[in-house]
């Protein structure tokens, strides 16, 4: 390969950035050159801690600087749209946190920003990154399930709520549960059935253990829940696609439910074809043989991947760049996923199935 590699300019040097680095250091394809974060000391530890010197004091500096080819953005989920599309407008390749945005009208002016610039626009969706789904998507994609015409997901925490302003208010996160994690599990979903067309969705969100007296988590330091959390704990949603499949989704931070010793969270996804069903993140195939009467189950062979999944969707945000192929992670798939899970908070506020 002959292309030198892009520079890239993080923003926003908080939590998530520490995953993303491993992708950018020893990159063949990218070096990270800038970084801009709101909070000063906290862009001059991330700074000291890779080696980072060029350190903005504003957003612009990173945006009128023409040697910087893509920005990471790392900031909380109601500055994400914002910062994408100044930085689309500027010129930018743009890898952007999850959700790409919270609300679909966000999503719409990211992708027009994208299409006048001509720029890569990704979102890190970085379980569709790991080896499992991968394989799975792999042995979906050459046929072994035939059509999927039910899905049941679940990304279930028992007790795992973030207490960061960014995720508990409203007016920072755009959203709860929903949007922090729901969109996780709903992407891959939505991935591994080939993104059917929702028509309708009924959903509920919920806040109930979070406003109990003395409820806690395990998220963090402190394990009291901040006052000001406005946000959803639990979303749960039932949706019909336009080629008859129908999905079963369910996400919370807190809830009655039983996790493995260690784990935060019982994290799910089933897929029922016409062929075989297939259970995620087990990889277990399942299926039937008529004549015989018998059923069958196997486990996909996962080839071992070398990084992280987020590490992966930095480097191949970055190849992507350089071969001139297509976002890994297309805008048009992350406003599918944001579109259905606003009819989840629509359903709850009208208390009534959403038609798309
Ligand atoms: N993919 C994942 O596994 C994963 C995990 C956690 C968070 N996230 C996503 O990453 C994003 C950030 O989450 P986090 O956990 O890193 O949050 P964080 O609060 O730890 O860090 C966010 C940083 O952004 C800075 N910031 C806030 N507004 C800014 C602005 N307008 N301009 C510049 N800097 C600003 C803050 O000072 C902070 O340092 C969120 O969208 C979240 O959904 C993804």
């Amino acid at each position: 390969m002959n292309n030198p590699k892009l520079n890239i300019a993080v923003i926003g040097t908080g939590g998530i950035v520490h995953a993303h680095m491993p992708g950018w250091i020893d990159s063949p394809y990218a070096q990270v050159v800038a970084g801009y974060d709101a909070h000063t000391p906290t862009l001059q530890g991330w700074g000291e801690k890779y080696g980072v010197t060029r350190l903005a004091t504003n957003l612009d500096d990173i945006l009128a600087d023409k040697s910087i080819d893509a920005v990471d953005i790392c900031v909380p989920n109601r500055a994400h749209a914002p910062i994408a599309i100044a930085a689309l407008r500027a010129g930018k390749h743009v890898l952007c946190e999850k959700p790409l945005a919270p609300t679909p009208d966000e999503i719409r002016q990211m992708i027009a920003a994208r299409d006048a610039s001509g720029k890569m626009l990704m979102t890190a969706q970085h379980f569709r990154f790991t080896g499992h789904a991968r394989a799975l998507k792999a042995e979906i994609d050459a046929g072994a399930l035939g059509p999927i015409y039910h899905a049941r997901s679940w990304m279930l925490r028992r007790n795992f709520l973030p207490t960061r302003p960014g995720f508990i208010q409203q007016a920072l996160s755009g959203g709860g549960v929903t949007v922090d994690i729901g969109v996780h599990i709903l992407d891959l979903t939505l991935w591994m059935m080939g993104h059917p067309k929702p028509v309708s969705v009924s959903g509920s969100t919920r806040t109930v253990l979070a406003r109990q007296p003395g409820a806690f988590t395990a998220w963090g330091e402190n394990p009291r829940i901040p006052a000001e959390i406005d946000v959803e704990e639990l979303a749960t949603a039932f949706v019909r696609f336009d080629n008859g499949a129908t999905l079963i989704l369910e996400v919370s931070w807190m809830l009655h439910h039983d996790v493995a010793a260690g784990s935060a969270e019982d994290m799910r996804m089933w897929l029922y074809g016409e062929r075989a069903g297939a259970a995620w993140p087990a990889n277990e195939i399942l299926s039937s043989n008529n004549e015989t009467m018998q059923h069958y189950k196997s486990t996909l062979q996962i080839a071992r991947q070398e990084r992280k999944p987020h590490a992966q969707e930095c480097l191949d945000f970055a190849k992507a760049i350089l071969d001139g192929a297509p976002s890994p992670v297309p805008a048009e798939q992350s406003l599918q996923v944001i579109t259905l899970l606003d009819a989840v908070y629509r359903s709850q506020r009208e208390g009534a199935e959403i038609r798309l």
